[in-house]
């Protein structure tokens, strides 16, 4: 990409300082496509700095198990030929909202019931025979389900 350098370009290693990322993870970023450089006269590689809210949305996604691909397909979604506004950004997320709305319920079940009896099966609490006695869960399927939400239950 070529462009004309402005002030508030940054080199990969202050990139990476700012993003508080290895440059490794800048590269393998810019080899999926995630983020761009371009290069200045001298050949050094130079970013946006806008493209430190990218790498942010990155990390955080991939954080809370948002898997590359679906991050590519909301920054895909976003204009590359002029400034991303907060709508763009907005739009672009949207789909995210009931992904994202599902995992925090589960990772809400998975902090408040670790203690208790899940319905996996495994029989081994103390509130296993209240809960699921015989494992009668098991008939409705496999895994957790006063976990996920799917023993007919209310949890
Ligand atoms: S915790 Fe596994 S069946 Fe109760």
């Amino acid at each position: 990409m070529s462009r004309s350098p402005v002030p508030s370009d940054l080199s990969i290693g202050q990139m990476a300082a700012r993003a508080g990322v290895p440059v490794s993870t800048l590269h393998f970023y810019e080899a999926e496509g995630l983020i761009r450089s371009w290069r200045n006269p001298a050949n050094h590689r130079r970013y946006d700095r806008r493209e430190l809210r990218r790498v942010a949305i990155i990390k955080v996604a991939q954080a809370v198990g948002v898997s590359l691909s679906e991050i590519r397909e909301v920054l895909d979604r976003l204009p590359r030929d002029r400034a991303v506004s907060a709508q763009d950004w907005a739009e672009a997320a949207a789909p995210w909202r009931a992904m994202l709305d599902e995992r925090i319920a589960l990772m809400t079940r998975l902090r408040d019931q670790m203690g208790h009896c899940i319905g996996c099966g495994c029989l081994s609490l103390d509130s296993c025979p209240l809960y699921n006695a015989q494992d009668r869960l098991g008939r409705s399927g496999p895994g957790p389900r006063r976990w996920t939400g799917t023993a007919g239950e209310r949890a």
